[in-house]
């Protein structure tokens, strides 16, 4: 499904960050190790690469991250890409200094493995970002999963990312102008959770 979603000689989140992690970049350690989770076709990640970051990004979908790495030649940047579905890959322990998870929906008993995964591979005073849509969206048509299962809630983040001091944890309403895939008014909820 993404990799044919991905097949749009478009960017469909855009080439640009999001817009929650442009804002909060500064909670992570300058030129630290950052991994981003269903990174699709690379937005985030290059930017951090271009920012200093070093930076490792996953995801299931091929064609999204052949766009990733063209997108970091014409910015001059090095990522290292993982192609893997989440269901099989191990970020680690202790091993990050910043985890970014923009939009990656999942089924629930995959989210909270990954989720629970994703805090135990970060370095302490690490940092989780997290943005996603909420069930709220559902009401809005602007983007994300059609399927209540996959949307997130402060609560259930709040359960499911046991480990770290929450910096943020709200659900807000806001434009989300990112590419063709995410385009108007959207709920979501943003963590910004440190271990
Ligand atoms: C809404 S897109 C978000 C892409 C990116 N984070 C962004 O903000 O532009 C969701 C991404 O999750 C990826 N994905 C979905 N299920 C996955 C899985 N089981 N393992 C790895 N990636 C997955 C898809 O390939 C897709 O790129």
């Amino acid at each position: 499904m993404w990799d044919e979603k991905y097949s749009n000689s478009q960017f469909i989140y855009g080439s640009s960050p999001n817009d929650f992690l442009r804002e909060n970049v500064h909670h992570f350690v300058p030129e630290g190790k950052i991994l981003c989770i269903a990174e699709g076709e690379g937005r985030n990640a290059v930017w951090l690469a271009e920012l200093g970051f070093k930076v490792t990004a996953v995801d299931a979908s091929e064609v999204g991250l052949a766009k990733g790495r063209a997108l970091a030649k014409s910015k001059g940047v090095s990522v290292h890409w993982v192609h893997a579905d989440l269901q099989d890959y191990n970020p680690g322990t202790k091993a990050w200094d910043g985890v970014v998870a923009i939009f990656a929906h999942l089924p629930p008993d995959l989210r909270s493995r990954v989720h629970a995964d994703c805090v135990e591979s970060l370095k302490m005073g690490g940092v989780l970002l997290l943005e996603a849509y909420t069930p709220e969206q559902l009401n809005f048509r602007t983007g994300g999963p059609t399927n209540v299962d996959w949307l997130m809630t402060p609560e259930l983040l709040q359960n499911e990312l046991q480990g770290l001091t929450f910096e943020r944890l709200q659900k807000i309403e806001r434009e989300i102008i990112e590419g063709i895939g995410h385009t108007g008014m959207g709920s979501v909820v943003q963590v910004i959770g440190r271990r």
